[in-house]
């Protein structure tokens, strides 16, 4: 699972491909590497990030590179992409996974040198009969699984193959420029590449090789060069950005204004699908949304299956900040199949997903860079408050200039540094709360875990004594957080904790004087731990914008 980028046209091939490939690495950052054309394909690769990757002093027109986020074959030199064919015939770069790729090398009788099922697609395409364009068009026969692939012959004609994964091409003054993300492409004529289709581009000229032709629409990039100003890395950036982010989800759904209620009138039941994130702003929505008469329930997409025909009262709501996450493309492709009806909530209106949406809803945060979401979830849960609120006929009670003031005040007073010290060399923790402050830990527990490595564990504080007080010892933390009326509420559990010996943090969330409506309580409650686990890693010395084994969007299944 992987970014994938090309570019073949006047400019120094090698250099568009390192820029465009930067803006891929939230794909994955295990490695990288570029093929690039001068009599005959050349290859520079790394391990690491692209800041490893040696620049060649030699100019290229037609260069193709790969950021890999490792699914077969582990992270080393070897697995990393471009692919050549064991004669040098072909190279290739693939986003996807290949199902049948055992069966397939067990078959080519030819030697491997990485344990990749791309390694497999170039060696197979080496070994089929025929000419090269209906060698490409077999792949499709051959291949089981998904993939976007882009493939160079040693005569430095490129084809575009895609089955499942994202792939674009677009066309301007400077040439021609693949991207398995429309977003890091720049403005020209688009075309968003369908399933099964084979692109030849060989001498400047753009064919089908299908026969069909290329529809090619204009494409404007308006988004922002992204710099990290005076931050020193993009979560924190996009913490300190909530507020403006929520302002312009905000005025985006004004512009909505009447459609929410058309959008929602027809159905009786929803259901909510997202993955990790994403997945706790619709538990989230669950509960802003469960004084409205509706059936609700919510599910992880790579939990959800569909197997009977969907009623005309059902809604299926999936939230995806890519919307390219593949567990949830997968889903929307199911309910479209089973005619039923979707709402997608997402921050690319663009992306993959938006195109098995009956309706869409945009949350206005801005590109988010760093792995971890924050100001996305953020905007998730505000457009299910707002939902909430314009159904119940509440919105005259938002004002969003007091809301947004007092986020701004909240996040200047946050300090979470000295707790981030204390935390710092724990390797376990346990968070515990009730109700929606639950569900606030189940994102807060995410969040130290994929930044700081250490292994956390949310628990209903009602829970703790069925079990999991055996854990507790002096050398346990416990994190507890209590938003609710009622302090007495968690006391009893303190207590358990701190009579065997544990140690508890409890977590104070001081609000603004100003009072909060409840729906958007849980948008200030995430804020301090946002800030705590990017602290933390700040401590151990770690990376928070790109945690090891990760990617920001997962393309695979
Ligand atoms: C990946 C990321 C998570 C993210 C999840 C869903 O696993 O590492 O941080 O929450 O995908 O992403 P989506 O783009 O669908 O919201």
């Amino acid at each position: 699972m992987c970014g994938i980028y090309g570019y073949i046209g006047k400019l120094n091939a090698f250099d568009e491909v390192y820029s465009g490939l930067k803006m891929l690495q939230y794909r994955g950052y295990d490695s990288c590497g570029i093929a690039y054309f001068n009599d005959g394909f050349k290859i520079e690769k790394a391990t690491g990030t692209l800041n490893n990757l040696k620049k060649p002093t030699e100019k290229s027109e037609i260069a193709f590179g790969h950021t890999r986020w490792a699914t077969n074959g582990r992270v080393n030199y070897e697995n990393t992409h471009p692919h050549v064919s064991y004669n040098g015939e072909f190279v290739v770069v693939h986003n996807g996974i290949i199902d049948n790729a055992d069966e397939l090398r067990q078959n080519l009788k030819v030697d491997f040198k990485s344990e990749t099922d791309t390694e497999v697609i170039v060696n197979l395409l080496a070994t089929l009969p025929g000419e090269t364009d209906s060698r490409i068009l077999q792949l499709f026969d051959l291949l089981k699984g998904s993939y976007a692939l882009i493939i160079g012959t040693k005569g430095g004609t490129i084809y575009l193959l895609k089955k499942f994964n994202p792939l674009n091409l677009l066309i301007n003054s400077d040439g021609i420029y693949i991207s398995s993300d429309i977003s890091s492409l720049k403005s020209g004529s688009l075309y968003t590449l369908n399933d099964y289709d084979a692109i030849k581009i060989e001498n400047g000229e753009i064919i089908n090789l299908r026969g069909e032709e290329i529809p090619l629409i204009d494409y404007t990039n308006d988004i922002k060069k992204l710099a990290l100003g005076n931050f020193e890395h993009f979560m924190e950036k996009e913490i300190y950005e909530t507020p403006r982010a929520i302002f312009g989800t905000y005025n985006y759904l004004e512009e909505q204004n009447n459609n929410i209620k058309k959008i929602f009138k027809p159905f009786k039941k929803l259901t909510f699908i997202g993955c990790g994130t994403a997945y706790h702003s619709c538990l989230v929505g669950l509960e802003l949304l469960k004084d409205l008469n509706f059936e609700m329930d919510a599910h992880l997409a790579s939990n959800y299956e569909i197997n009977k025909p969907i009623s005309k009262n059902h809604l299926h709501i999936i939230v995806s900040q890519s919307g390219e996450t593949a567990d949830c493309i997968k889903v929307a492709e199911s309910i479209k199949a089973h005619k039923g009806k979707l709402l997608v909530i997402t921050n690319e209106g663009r992306s993959t997903i938006t195109r098995c949406a009956d309706y869409v809803l945009l949350t206005k945060a801005e590109k988010e860079i760093a792995v971890a979401s924050t100001k996305t979830y953020s905007c998730q849960v505000f457009t299910f408050a707002y939902i909430a609120n314009k159904l119940k006929n509440e919105n005259q009670d938002l004002d969003i200039q007091k809301l947004v003031n007092n986020l701004n005040e909240y996040l200047t007073g946050l300090n979470v540094k000295p707790l981030a010290k204390e935390l710092k060399n724990l390797d376990k923790l346990i968070l515990v709360g009730k109700d929606i402050d639950y569900i606030t830990l189940l994102e807060a527990s995410l969040k130290i875990r994929e930044i700081d490595y250490v292994y956390t564990l949310p628990m209903y504080s009602g829970e703790l004594k069925h079990g999991t007080l055996s854990l507790i010892d002096e050398n346990s933390y416990v994190l507890t957080l209590n938003t609710s009326e009622n302090k007495n509420k968690l006391k009893t559990v303190i207590n358990e904790i701190t009579s065997r010996g544990g140690n508890v943090v409890e977590c104070e969330i001081n609000l603004p004087q100003n009072q909060i409506q409840p729906c958007f309580k849980p948008i200030f409650n995430i804020l301090p731990f946002q800030l705590l686990s990017y602290q933390i890693a700040l401590e151990k010395g770690l990376n928070p914008d790109m945690p090891r084994n990760l990617a920001k969007s997962v393309t695979v299944e």
